[in-house]
This record gives C-alpha cells, structure tokens and sequence, in this order.
C-alpha cells in the first residue's frame, strides 16, 4: 500500500464513521422526539404502570377470598414452617391484591368505584391488615396474626356495606 492509498483508506474509514455517527445522533433525535410526544399526553413514568387485568369483583372472588380465609383459618396456631409459609404467601398476595383494588380493576364500575374518597381509606385499613399478617407470619407470631385478622374484617364489611350492600351478611 502506498502512503496515498493508506491515507484515502483512512479518510474513507473516517468518513464511514462519521456517517455511522450522524445515523445514530439521527435515531437518537427521532428517539428524543418520540419521547417527548410520549411526555406531553402521559404523566412522567405513566407508560411504566401496570395496568390490573381482572375485574374487581373477580379479584375479590378468587385473589381477596383466597388470602384472607388462609389468614382467617389460622385460628390454631400453626404447627410447622410450610403453614407459616403459607400464611405468608396468603399475605402477600392480599397485600399486591389491595395494591390493584386501590386503582380498580376492568371492571364497569371500577374506575368509578376506585376514585370516590370513601374507597381508599378501606382498602389502605385492608393493605395495613395484610401488612400486619405478613410481618406476623415472619415473626412466627400467633397473636400478631390473630390481632391482624381481626383488623382484615372491618374494612371487608365497611366497604361492602358502602359499595355493594348486597354483599354484607353473605357468609
Ligand atoms: C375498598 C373496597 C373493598 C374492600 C376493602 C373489600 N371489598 Fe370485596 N368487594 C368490593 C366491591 C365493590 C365488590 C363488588 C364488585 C362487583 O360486583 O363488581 C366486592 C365484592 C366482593 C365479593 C364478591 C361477592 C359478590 O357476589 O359480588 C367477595 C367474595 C368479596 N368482595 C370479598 C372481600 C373480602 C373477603 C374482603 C376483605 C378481606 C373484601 N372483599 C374487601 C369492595 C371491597
């Protein structure tokens, strides 16, 4: 290769780059653009939230009844890990449960439901209760979770009563 040659080579290498630059600096603008669009019709991190995929009442049917008569049934106290376990796995699953229930799910009157004021402090005293389940099922502790039961009850009825009387003393 002559010094010639080598030198065309180079600024041809040089040239390719900076056209691989401009391409990039081009999606990245196109990127910039499509972003911006996104920021001005959602609020910041909206396209991140997950949205619920069950109606309320489907949750409440399967999820809600599921974990509260396992942290109900807890009348004796467990014997071994694996029902402590499952007391725990009970709590959790109301816990991300309520966490839905706070926004509502695809049902009709969802959306409605969710935002009347009345909703969020029954369904934050259900999350506290779940809470309070799950730190006694860690701790192995009975009593704790009793007393967390019997703090699950109140807003289950409270809500009911408010929201859908027709569930009250459906036992
Ligand atoms: C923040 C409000 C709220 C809380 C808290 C709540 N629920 Fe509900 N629940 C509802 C509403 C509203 C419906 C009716 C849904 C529908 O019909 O679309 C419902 C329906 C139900 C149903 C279905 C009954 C039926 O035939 O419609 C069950 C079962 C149920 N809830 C159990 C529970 C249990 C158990 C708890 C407590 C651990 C609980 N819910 C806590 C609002 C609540």
């Amino acid at each position: 290769m002559t010094a010639v040659t080598r030198c065309l080579a180079a600024r041809n290498r040089g040239a390719r780059n900076v056209a691989r630059k401009m391409g990039l600096a081009a999606i990245t603008a196109a990127l910039a653009i499509a972003l911006a669009g996104t920021a001005s019709t959602q609020p910041p991190g909206a396209a991140e939230t997950p949205r619920p995929t069950v109606p309320i009442k489907e949750l409440m049917e399967t999820t809600i009844t599921d974990a509260s008569n396992t942290i109900w049934g807890a009348y004796d106290p467990p014997a071994s890990s694996e029902q402590w376990a499952a007391i725990e796995r009970a709590a959790l699953a109301l816990i991300e449960a309520a966490k839905v229930n706070a926004v509502g799910g695809t049902g009709p009157m969802d959306g409605e439901w969710a935002k009347q004021p009345a909703w969020k402090p029954f369904n934050d005293a259900m999350l506290q209760a779940s809470e309070a389940a799950l730190a006694a099922s860690r701790a192995k502790d009975h009593d704790a979770l009793l007393a967390a039961g019997d703090a699950l009850y109140p807003p289950c009825e409270g809500c009911h009563k408010l929201f859908n009387p027709g569930v009250v003393n459906q036992e």
